[in-house]
Protein backbone atom coordinates (compact mmCIF):
# COMPACT_ATOMS: atom_id res chain seq x y z
CA UNK A 1 0.00 0.00 0.00
CA UNK A 2 2.53 2.84 0.98
CA UNK A 3 5.90 3.30 -0.83
CA UNK A 4 9.15 2.76 1.04
CA UNK A 5 9.71 6.11 2.69
CA UNK A 6 12.18 8.14 0.75
CA UNK A 7 16.01 8.22 2.34
CA UNK A 8 18.53 10.16 1.51
CA UNK A 9 22.26 10.33 2.81
CA UNK A 10 23.88 13.44 2.83
CA UNK A 11 27.18 15.32 4.59
CA UNK A 12 26.51 16.32 7.88
CA UNK A 13 25.54 20.08 8.20
CA UNK A 14 25.44 20.89 11.66
CA UNK A 15 23.65 24.22 10.47
CA UNK A 16 20.87 22.54 9.32
CA UNK A 17 19.94 21.25 13.26
CA UNK A 18 18.26 24.43 14.50
CA UNK A 19 15.90 24.98 11.83
CA UNK A 20 14.85 21.30 11.00
CA UNK A 21 11.31 20.61 11.81
CA UNK A 22 11.30 16.68 11.25
CA UNK A 23 12.21 14.33 14.26
CA UNK A 24 16.06 14.48 14.61
CA UNK A 25 17.46 10.93 15.83
CA UNK A 26 21.01 10.81 17.34
CA UNK A 27 23.04 7.89 16.89
CA UNK A 28 24.68 7.47 20.26
CA UNK A 29 27.42 5.02 21.61
CA UNK A 30 26.54 4.58 24.82
CA UNK A 31 30.03 4.27 26.04
CA UNK A 32 31.48 7.05 24.09
CA UNK A 33 31.14 11.10 24.19
CA UNK A 34 27.92 12.98 22.76
CA UNK A 35 30.89 13.58 19.08
CA UNK A 36 30.54 17.07 17.48
CA UNK A 37 26.82 16.36 16.24
CA UNK A 38 25.89 15.82 19.42
CA UNK A 39 27.63 18.47 21.54
CA UNK A 40 26.44 21.43 18.64
CA UNK A 41 22.61 19.74 19.77
CA UNK A 42 23.88 19.68 23.13
CA UNK A 43 24.67 23.45 22.99
CA UNK A 44 21.63 24.49 21.33
CA UNK A 45 19.24 22.94 23.63
CA UNK A 46 21.37 24.32 25.88
CA UNK A 47 22.63 21.31 28.02
CA UNK A 48 18.76 18.65 27.62
CA UNK A 49 20.69 16.42 25.42
CA UNK A 50 23.52 15.85 28.34
CA UNK A 51 21.24 15.65 30.71
CA UNK A 52 18.95 12.82 28.39
CA UNK A 53 22.23 11.13 28.36
CA UNK A 54 23.23 11.06 31.65
CA UNK A 55 19.95 9.96 32.62
CA UNK A 56 18.90 6.35 34.40
CA UNK A 57 16.76 5.92 30.98
CA UNK A 58 19.05 6.03 28.74
CA UNK A 59 21.71 3.67 30.89
CA UNK A 60 18.95 1.20 31.06
CA UNK A 61 18.80 1.33 26.91
CA UNK A 62 19.18 -2.09 25.00
CA UNK A 63 20.98 -1.66 21.86
CA UNK A 64 18.57 0.07 19.35
CA UNK A 65 16.41 1.22 21.58
CA UNK A 66 15.87 4.54 22.70
CA UNK A 67 14.93 8.00 24.98
CA UNK A 68 12.39 10.52 23.04
CA UNK A 69 12.94 14.37 24.25
CA UNK A 70 9.78 16.14 23.53
CA UNK A 71 9.46 19.80 22.46
CA UNK A 72 13.44 20.64 23.13
CA UNK A 73 14.20 24.18 23.70
CA UNK A 74 16.69 25.77 21.13
CA UNK A 75 15.03 23.42 18.33
CA UNK A 76 12.13 23.81 15.83
CA UNK A 77 11.48 19.78 15.89
CA UNK A 78 8.94 18.39 17.66
CA UNK A 79 10.96 15.20 18.92
CA UNK A 80 14.54 14.54 19.38
CA UNK A 81 15.51 10.88 19.48
CA UNK A 82 18.59 10.03 21.45
CA UNK A 83 19.31 6.17 19.99
CA UNK A 84 21.53 3.47 21.78
CA UNK A 85 23.67 1.88 19.19
CA UNK A 86 27.35 0.63 19.96
CA UNK A 87 29.71 1.16 17.55
CA UNK A 88 30.25 -2.36 17.03
CA UNK A 89 26.79 -2.96 17.03
CA UNK A 90 25.23 -6.18 14.79
CA UNK A 91 23.21 -5.78 11.51
CA UNK A 92 20.28 -6.53 13.73
CA UNK A 93 20.50 -4.28 16.23
CA UNK A 94 21.24 -1.46 13.87
CA UNK A 95 17.86 -2.46 12.04
CA UNK A 96 15.78 -2.15 15.27
CA UNK A 97 17.83 1.51 15.51
CA UNK A 98 15.97 2.34 12.54
CA UNK A 99 12.71 0.92 13.35
CA UNK A 100 12.60 2.62 16.58
CA UNK A 101 13.24 6.09 14.41
CA UNK A 102 10.53 5.12 11.98
CA UNK A 103 7.65 4.08 15.09
CA UNK A 104 7.81 7.86 15.73
CA UNK A 105 7.90 9.17 11.99
CA UNK A 106 5.42 11.20 11.10
CA UNK A 107 4.76 13.30 7.64
CA UNK A 108 7.74 15.97 8.46
CA UNK A 109 9.99 12.62 8.08
CA UNK A 110 13.32 12.93 9.98
CA UNK A 111 16.86 14.00 10.47
CA UNK A 112 19.23 11.11 11.51
CA UNK A 113 22.71 12.29 12.67
CA UNK A 114 24.39 8.56 12.23
CA UNK A 115 28.03 10.36 12.22
CA UNK A 116 30.53 7.51 11.01
CA UNK A 117 28.73 4.31 12.45
CA UNK A 118 29.83 1.95 10.05
CA UNK A 119 26.13 0.03 10.02
CA UNK A 120 24.22 3.43 8.81
CA UNK A 121 22.62 1.52 6.13
CA UNK A 122 21.02 -1.58 8.34
CA UNK A 123 19.86 1.59 10.32
CA UNK A 124 18.23 2.67 7.12
CA UNK A 125 17.02 -0.58 6.52
CA UNK A 126 14.97 -1.18 10.03
CA UNK A 127 13.74 2.47 9.36
CA UNK A 128 12.23 1.55 6.14
CA UNK A 129 10.75 -1.73 6.91
CA UNK A 130 8.94 -0.28 9.70
CA UNK A 131 7.85 2.71 8.06
CA UNK A 132 4.51 0.51 6.67
CA UNK A 133 0.98 0.88 6.70
CA UNK A 134 -1.61 -0.97 5.94
CA UNK A 135 -5.43 0.03 6.12
CA UNK A 136 -8.76 0.68 4.32
CA UNK A 137 -9.46 3.41 6.55
CA UNK A 138 -11.14 6.97 4.97
CA UNK A 139 -9.72 9.49 6.54
CA UNK A 140 -6.22 8.52 5.57
CA UNK A 141 -2.96 9.66 7.52
CA UNK A 142 -0.52 11.57 5.16
CA UNK A 143 2.39 9.85 4.16
CA UNK A 144 5.42 9.11 5.94
CA UNK A 145 7.79 12.21 5.59
CA UNK A 146 11.21 12.25 3.86
CA UNK A 147 14.11 11.05 5.68
CA UNK A 148 17.70 12.75 5.73
CA UNK A 149 20.61 10.97 7.14
CA UNK A 150 23.72 13.11 8.05
CA UNK A 151 26.83 10.74 7.31
CA UNK A 152 30.80 10.98 7.38
CA UNK A 153 30.56 9.19 4.25
CA UNK A 154 27.54 9.40 1.78
CA UNK A 155 28.04 7.78 -1.07
CA UNK A 156 29.73 4.25 0.68
CA UNK A 157 26.68 4.27 2.47
CA UNK A 158 24.17 4.89 -0.46
CA UNK A 159 25.97 2.13 -1.80
CA UNK A 160 25.38 -0.11 0.41
CA UNK A 161 21.99 0.83 1.29
CA UNK A 162 21.38 0.48 -2.16
CA UNK A 163 20.01 -3.46 -2.57
CA UNK A 164 18.20 -2.79 0.45
CA UNK A 165 16.17 -0.53 -1.30
CA UNK A 166 15.17 -3.84 -3.18
CA UNK A 167 14.46 -6.12 -0.23
CA UNK A 168 12.00 -3.54 0.92
CA UNK A 169 10.35 -3.22 -1.95
CA UNK A 170 10.17 -7.07 -1.84
CA UNK A 171 9.16 -7.09 1.38
CA UNK A 172 6.40 -4.55 1.17
CA UNK A 173 5.56 -6.57 -1.97
CA UNK A 174 4.57 -9.63 0.13
CA UNK A 175 3.01 -7.72 3.13
CA UNK A 176 0.69 -5.89 0.64
CA UNK A 177 -0.41 -9.54 -1.22
CA UNK A 178 -0.52 -10.95 2.30
CA UNK A 179 -2.89 -8.46 4.30
CA UNK A 180 -5.28 -7.72 1.02
CA UNK A 181 -8.58 -9.22 1.90
CA UNK A 182 -9.74 -12.01 -0.34
CA UNK A 183 -12.52 -9.81 -1.82
CA UNK A 184 -9.62 -7.32 -3.50
CA UNK A 185 -6.74 -10.17 -3.61
CA UNK A 186 -9.00 -12.59 -5.79
CA UNK A 187 -6.81 -15.71 -7.66
CA UNK A 188 -7.18 -13.09 -10.63
CA UNK A 189 -6.51 -10.50 -9.37
CA UNK A 190 -3.32 -11.98 -7.63
CA UNK A 191 -2.37 -13.39 -11.21
CA UNK A 192 -2.40 -10.05 -12.40
CA UNK A 193 0.36 -8.60 -9.59
CA UNK A 194 2.25 -11.22 -10.66
CA UNK A 195 2.33 -10.34 -14.43
CA UNK A 196 2.63 -6.68 -13.48
CA UNK A 197 6.14 -8.01 -12.41
CA UNK A 198 7.23 -8.59 -16.30
CA UNK A 199 8.15 -4.74 -16.48
CA UNK A 200 10.82 -5.39 -14.00
CA UNK A 201 12.11 -7.95 -16.53
CA UNK A 202 11.04 -10.99 -14.40
CA UNK A 203 9.24 -13.49 -17.26
CA UNK A 204 5.42 -14.57 -16.14
CA UNK A 205 3.25 -17.26 -17.16
CA UNK A 206 0.43 -18.46 -16.47
CA UNK A 207 -1.49 -21.45 -16.62
CA UNK A 208 -5.40 -21.59 -16.72
CA UNK A 209 -7.45 -24.16 -15.53
CA UNK A 210 -7.95 -25.97 -18.59
CA UNK A 211 -4.22 -26.16 -18.84
CA UNK A 212 -3.79 -27.72 -15.19
CA UNK A 213 -6.55 -29.93 -16.14
CA UNK A 214 -4.44 -31.41 -18.89
CA UNK A 215 -1.53 -31.56 -16.78
CA UNK A 216 -3.14 -34.02 -14.32
CA UNK A 217 -3.10 -31.66 -11.69
CA UNK A 218 -6.31 -32.92 -10.05
CA UNK A 219 -4.96 -32.36 -6.22
CA UNK A 220 -4.76 -28.69 -7.04
CA UNK A 221 -8.04 -28.62 -8.74
CA UNK A 222 -10.38 -30.30 -6.11
CA UNK A 223 -9.53 -27.47 -4.11
CA UNK A 224 -10.66 -24.55 -6.03
CA UNK A 225 -13.63 -26.06 -7.29
CA UNK A 226 -16.03 -25.01 -5.05
CA UNK A 227 -14.98 -21.16 -6.17
CA UNK A 228 -15.82 -18.47 -8.80
CA UNK A 229 -13.01 -17.97 -8.83
CA UNK A 230 -10.44 -19.96 -11.20
CA UNK A 231 -7.20 -21.87 -10.39
CA UNK A 232 -4.20 -20.96 -11.30
CA UNK A 233 -0.84 -21.70 -11.25
CA UNK A 234 1.80 -18.89 -12.05
CA UNK A 235 5.44 -19.25 -13.07
CA UNK A 236 8.04 -16.29 -12.62
CA UNK A 237 11.29 -16.50 -13.72
CA UNK A 238 14.84 -14.64 -13.74
CA UNK A 239 17.15 -15.94 -15.04
CA UNK A 240 20.68 -13.88 -14.11
CA UNK A 241 22.80 -16.20 -13.62
CA UNK A 242 23.47 -18.17 -16.98
CA UNK A 243 23.58 -21.68 -17.07
CA UNK A 244 22.57 -23.12 -14.33
CA UNK A 245 19.91 -24.92 -13.23
CA UNK A 246 17.47 -23.20 -11.32
CA UNK A 247 16.73 -22.53 -7.31
CA UNK A 248 13.04 -23.03 -6.88
CA UNK A 249 10.92 -21.45 -5.04
CA UNK A 250 7.42 -22.86 -4.60
CA UNK A 251 4.15 -20.73 -2.28
CA UNK A 252 0.68 -21.88 -1.39
CA UNK A 253 -1.37 -19.28 -2.37
CA UNK A 254 -5.35 -19.94 -1.10
CA UNK A 255 -6.45 -16.75 -1.60
CA UNK A 256 -8.91 -17.41 1.26
CA UNK A 257 -9.88 -20.50 3.11
CA UNK A 258 -13.06 -21.62 4.35
CA UNK A 259 -12.11 -25.09 5.55
CA UNK A 260 -13.95 -26.23 2.69
CA UNK A 261 -17.05 -28.38 3.32
CA UNK A 262 -14.61 -29.67 6.28
CA UNK A 263 -15.50 -25.51 7.41
CA UNK A 264 -13.56 -24.00 9.72
CA UNK A 265 -15.34 -22.30 12.79
CA UNK A 266 -16.61 -18.59 12.28
CA UNK A 267 -14.09 -17.62 15.18
CA UNK A 268 -10.65 -15.95 13.75
CA UNK A 269 -11.66 -17.69 10.34
CA UNK A 270 -11.45 -13.50 9.12
CA UNK A 271 -7.32 -14.71 9.33
CA UNK A 272 -7.45 -16.76 7.00
CA UNK A 273 -7.03 -14.19 4.52
CA UNK A 274 -3.40 -14.41 4.43
CA UNK A 275 -3.57 -18.41 3.86
CA UNK A 276 -1.94 -16.82 0.41
CA UNK A 277 1.15 -16.09 2.35
CA UNK A 278 3.82 -17.99 1.23
CA UNK A 279 2.75 -17.44 -2.25
CA UNK A 280 3.40 -13.71 -1.02
CA UNK A 281 6.87 -14.57 -0.02
CA UNK A 282 7.91 -16.01 -3.23
CA UNK A 283 6.54 -13.08 -5.15
CA UNK A 284 8.35 -10.68 -3.23
CA UNK A 285 11.79 -12.13 -3.37
CA UNK A 286 11.47 -12.24 -7.00
CA UNK A 287 10.42 -8.65 -7.00
CA UNK A 288 13.75 -8.60 -4.83
CA UNK A 289 15.79 -10.31 -7.49
CA UNK A 290 14.73 -8.34 -10.69
CA UNK A 291 15.07 -5.02 -8.71
CA UNK A 292 18.78 -6.01 -7.45
CA UNK A 293 19.68 -7.48 -10.84
CA UNK A 294 20.58 -10.53 -8.68
CA UNK A 295 22.92 -12.81 -10.66
CA UNK A 296 21.11 -16.17 -9.88
CA UNK A 297 18.66 -18.37 -11.79
CA UNK A 298 15.57 -18.55 -9.43
CA UNK A 299 11.95 -19.78 -10.51
CA UNK A 300 9.00 -19.22 -8.47
CA UNK A 301 5.42 -21.09 -8.75
CA UNK A 302 2.62 -19.85 -7.02
CA UNK A 303 -0.47 -22.68 -6.47
CA UNK A 304 -3.56 -19.53 -6.78
CA UNK A 305 -6.90 -21.39 -5.30
CA UNK A 306 -9.88 -20.22 -3.22
CA UNK A 307 -11.12 -22.84 -0.54
CA UNK A 308 -14.78 -22.67 -0.48
CA UNK A 309 -17.75 -24.75 0.41
CA UNK A 310 -20.49 -25.00 -2.39
CA UNK A 311 -22.03 -27.74 -3.77
CA UNK A 312 -19.66 -28.10 -6.40
CA UNK A 313 -16.88 -28.79 -3.63
CA UNK A 314 -14.45 -31.13 -2.92
CA UNK A 315 -15.85 -33.49 -0.26
CA UNK A 316 -14.31 -35.51 2.70
CA UNK A 317 -13.82 -38.94 0.96
CA UNK A 318 -12.98 -38.04 -2.21
CA UNK A 319 -10.26 -39.21 -3.46
CA UNK A 320 -8.39 -37.38 -6.30
CA UNK A 321 -5.14 -38.33 -8.29
CA UNK A 322 -1.92 -35.96 -8.61
CA UNK A 323 0.02 -34.97 -11.09
CA UNK A 324 2.70 -37.23 -10.27
CA UNK A 325 0.00 -39.96 -10.63
CA UNK A 326 -0.54 -41.22 -6.95
CA UNK A 327 -3.90 -41.03 -5.11
CA UNK A 328 -5.13 -39.25 -2.20
CA UNK A 329 -7.91 -39.91 -0.23
CA UNK A 330 -9.39 -36.43 1.27
CA UNK A 331 -9.75 -36.96 5.02
CA UNK A 332 -10.15 -33.15 6.28
CA UNK A 333 -10.93 -30.73 2.67
CA UNK A 334 -9.13 -28.33 5.44
CA UNK A 335 -5.93 -29.82 4.98
CA UNK A 336 -5.86 -27.86 1.42
CA UNK A 337 -2.58 -26.35 1.37
CA UNK A 338 -0.76 -29.93 0.88
CA UNK A 339 -3.19 -30.95 -2.16
CA UNK A 340 -1.95 -27.55 -4.09
CA UNK A 341 1.25 -27.75 -3.24
CA UNK A 342 1.70 -30.95 -4.46
CA UNK A 343 0.92 -30.56 -7.75
CA UNK A 344 2.75 -27.63 -7.88
CA UNK A 345 5.76 -29.16 -6.55
CA UNK A 346 5.87 -32.04 -8.75
CA UNK A 347 5.39 -29.20 -11.92
CA UNK A 348 8.26 -27.75 -10.66
CA UNK A 349 10.51 -30.28 -10.64
CA UNK A 350 9.16 -31.71 -13.99
CA UNK A 351 9.70 -28.68 -15.74
CA UNK A 352 13.07 -27.04 -14.30
CA UNK A 353 15.20 -29.79 -13.10
CA UNK A 354 15.84 -27.50 -9.97
CA UNK A 355 19.18 -27.23 -8.20
CA UNK A 356 17.19 -27.47 -4.83
CA UNK A 357 13.27 -26.49 -4.16
CA UNK A 358 12.26 -24.46 -1.36
CA UNK A 359 8.31 -24.15 -0.83
CA UNK A 360 6.63 -21.97 1.72
CA UNK A 361 3.14 -22.51 3.34
CA UNK A 362 1.03 -21.20 6.16
CA UNK A 363 -0.06 -24.77 6.10
CA UNK A 364 -0.67 -25.79 9.79
CA UNK A 365 -2.32 -24.62 12.83
CA UNK A 366 -0.03 -27.43 14.50
CA UNK A 367 3.25 -25.63 13.72
CA UNK A 368 2.12 -22.45 15.33
CA UNK A 369 1.48 -25.13 18.32
CA UNK A 370 4.55 -26.20 18.36
CA UNK A 371 6.43 -23.07 17.63
CA UNK A 372 4.21 -19.98 18.39
CA UNK A 373 5.15 -16.62 16.06
CA UNK A 374 8.52 -16.35 17.12
CA UNK A 375 9.57 -19.17 14.38
CA UNK A 376 8.70 -21.08 11.01
CA UNK A 377 9.27 -24.45 11.17
CA UNK A 378 11.58 -26.08 8.58
CA UNK A 379 11.52 -29.53 7.23
CA UNK A 380 14.12 -30.85 4.70
CA UNK A 381 15.63 -34.01 2.90
CA UNK A 382 18.55 -32.51 2.72
CA UNK A 383 20.61 -31.16 6.39
CA UNK A 384 23.23 -29.22 4.03
CA UNK A 385 20.29 -26.98 2.65
CA UNK A 386 18.31 -26.50 5.77
CA UNK A 387 21.91 -25.44 7.49
CA UNK A 388 22.47 -23.17 5.08
CA UNK A 389 18.94 -21.72 5.51
CA UNK A 390 19.01 -21.81 8.85
CA UNK A 391 22.23 -19.56 8.56
CA UNK A 392 20.94 -16.87 6.81
CA UNK A 393 17.83 -16.51 9.07
CA UNK A 394 19.66 -15.77 11.75
CA UNK A 395 22.14 -13.15 9.99
CA UNK A 396 18.91 -11.84 9.14
CA UNK A 397 17.42 -11.95 12.42
CA UNK A 398 14.17 -13.86 11.45
CA UNK A 399 13.25 -17.01 13.65
CA UNK A 400 13.42 -20.61 11.94
CA UNK A 401 13.96 -24.20 13.70
CA UNK A 402 13.89 -27.09 12.06
CA UNK A 403 11.90 -29.93 12.83
CA UNK A 404 12.11 -34.05 12.63
CA UNK A 405 11.08 -35.26 9.23
CA UNK A 406 11.52 -38.96 9.67
CA UNK A 407 9.84 -41.93 7.99
CA UNK A 408 8.10 -43.23 11.29
CA UNK A 409 5.86 -40.11 10.56
CA UNK A 410 5.17 -42.00 6.94
CA UNK A 411 2.74 -44.18 8.61
CA UNK A 412 -0.19 -41.86 10.12
CA UNK A 413 -0.54 -40.71 6.75
CA UNK A 414 -1.19 -44.17 4.99
CA UNK A 415 -4.57 -44.47 3.40
CA UNK A 416 -6.48 -47.99 3.43
CA UNK A 417 -8.36 -47.25 0.39
CA UNK A 418 -5.66 -44.60 -1.97
CA UNK A 419 -1.55 -44.51 -1.59
CA UNK A 420 -2.13 -41.70 1.18
CA UNK A 421 -4.83 -39.38 3.03
CA UNK A 422 -4.28 -35.85 3.18
CA UNK A 423 -4.66 -35.45 6.60
CA UNK A 424 -2.81 -37.44 9.74
CA UNK A 425 -5.28 -36.65 12.57
CA UNK A 426 -3.87 -34.35 15.26
CA UNK A 427 -0.79 -35.66 16.71
CA UNK A 428 2.35 -33.86 14.99
CA UNK A 429 0.41 -32.17 12.48
CA UNK A 430 3.25 -30.06 11.29
CA UNK A 431 5.34 -32.94 10.77
CA UNK A 432 2.86 -34.95 8.92
CA UNK A 433 1.83 -32.14 6.46
CA UNK A 434 5.90 -32.21 6.00
CA UNK A 435 5.67 -36.05 5.25
CA UNK A 436 2.64 -35.50 2.60
CA UNK A 437 4.61 -33.45 0.90
CA UNK A 438 7.54 -35.27 0.86
CA UNK A 439 6.18 -37.77 -1.27
CA UNK A 440 5.53 -35.28 -4.04
CA UNK A 441 9.67 -34.33 -3.83
CA UNK A 442 12.13 -36.67 -5.93
CA UNK A 443 14.77 -37.88 -3.19
CA UNK A 444 17.85 -36.87 -5.23
CA UNK A 445 16.41 -33.13 -5.23
CA UNK A 446 17.06 -31.11 -2.21
CA UNK A 447 13.98 -29.42 -0.42
CA UNK A 448 12.60 -27.64 2.31
CA UNK A 449 9.38 -27.09 3.47
CA UNK A 450 9.45 -23.79 5.59
CA UNK A 451 5.61 -23.51 7.60
CA UNK A 452 5.05 -19.85 7.92
CA UNK A 453 1.57 -20.78 9.20
CA UNK A 454 2.72 -18.50 12.44
CA UNK A 455 5.66 -16.14 11.19
CA UNK A 456 3.61 -14.69 8.48
CA UNK A 457 1.32 -12.27 10.38
CA UNK A 458 1.63 -11.49 13.80
CA UNK A 459 0.78 -8.70 16.22
CA UNK A 460 3.79 -6.13 16.17
CA UNK A 461 7.57 -6.84 15.89
CA UNK A 462 10.35 -4.76 16.19
CA UNK A 463 10.06 -4.33 12.23
CA UNK A 464 6.59 -4.31 11.22
CA UNK A 465 3.62 -3.09 12.45
CA UNK A 466 1.02 -5.52 13.80
CA UNK A 467 0.00 -7.94 10.09
CA UNK A 468 1.81 -9.07 7.79
CA UNK A 469 5.32 -8.90 8.49
CA UNK A 470 6.85 -10.47 4.78
CA UNK A 471 8.93 -12.97 7.02
CA UNK A 472 11.25 -14.89 4.54
CA UNK A 473 11.87 -12.32 2.06
CA UNK A 474 15.35 -11.03 3.54
CA UNK A 475 16.45 -14.51 4.43
CA UNK A 476 15.83 -16.35 1.34
CA UNK A 477 17.51 -13.29 -0.41
CA UNK A 478 20.64 -13.82 1.85
CA UNK A 479 20.65 -17.74 1.38
CA UNK A 480 20.33 -16.60 -2.91
CA UNK A 481 23.08 -14.35 -2.46
CA UNK A 482 25.33 -16.89 -0.08
CA UNK A 483 24.49 -19.84 -1.67
CA UNK A 484 23.41 -19.56 -5.41
CA UNK A 485 24.44 -16.79 -7.00
CA UNK A 486 27.58 -17.11 -9.51
N1 LIG B 1 -4.41 -22.54 6.41
C1 LIG B 1 -4.52 -23.50 7.43
C2 LIG B 1 -3.40 -23.44 8.46
C3 LIG B 1 -3.32 -22.19 9.28
C4 LIG B 1 -3.88 -22.13 10.52
C5 LIG B 1 -2.61 -21.11 8.82
C6 LIG B 1 -3.78 -20.97 11.29
C7 LIG B 1 -2.50 -19.96 9.59
C8 LIG B 1 -3.09 -19.89 10.83
C9 LIG B 1 -4.51 -24.91 6.82
O1 LIG B 1 -5.04 -25.01 5.55
C10 LIG B 1 -5.32 -25.77 7.71
O2 LIG B 1 -6.50 -25.55 7.79
N2 LIG B 1 -4.70 -26.76 8.32
C11 LIG B 1 -5.37 -27.65 9.19
C12 LIG B 1 -4.94 -29.06 8.85
C13 LIG B 1 -5.77 -30.14 9.48
C14 LIG B 1 -7.17 -30.10 8.91
C15 LIG B 1 -5.12 -31.48 9.19
C16 LIG B 1 -4.98 -27.29 10.60
O3 LIG B 1 -3.84 -26.89 10.83
O4 LIG B 1 -5.84 -27.40 11.48
MN1 LIG C 1 -7.14 -25.31 5.59
ZN1 LIG D 1 -4.94 -23.32 4.41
Amino acid sequence: MPHPVEIHFRDTDLEALASHRGNIALILDPSKGLGETGRRLNKLTKGAIKRAVDSEGFAALSAGEMVPISWPAGLETELVQLVALPKRATAIEARKAGAAIAKRLGAKGALVLADAHDKAADISFGLALRAYRFDYHTAEKPAFGAVDFMVAAPEEVAAAAAPYAALTEGVFFTRDLTGEPANILTTDDFAARLAAMQELGLEVDILEEDELETLGMRALLGVGQGSESPSKVVVMKWMGGGDEPPLALVGKGVVFDTGGISLKPSGGMEDMTMDMGGAGVVAGVMRALALRKASANVVGLVGLVENMPDGRAQRPGDIVTSMKGDTIEIINTDAEGRLVLADVLWYTQETFKPSAVIDLATLTGAVIVALGHENAGLFTNDDALVGDILKAAKAEGEGAWHLPLDPAYDALIKSAKADVKNSGGRHAGAITAAAFLKRFIKPEIPWCHIDIAGVAQRSETALAPKGATGWGVVTLDRLIRDRFEV
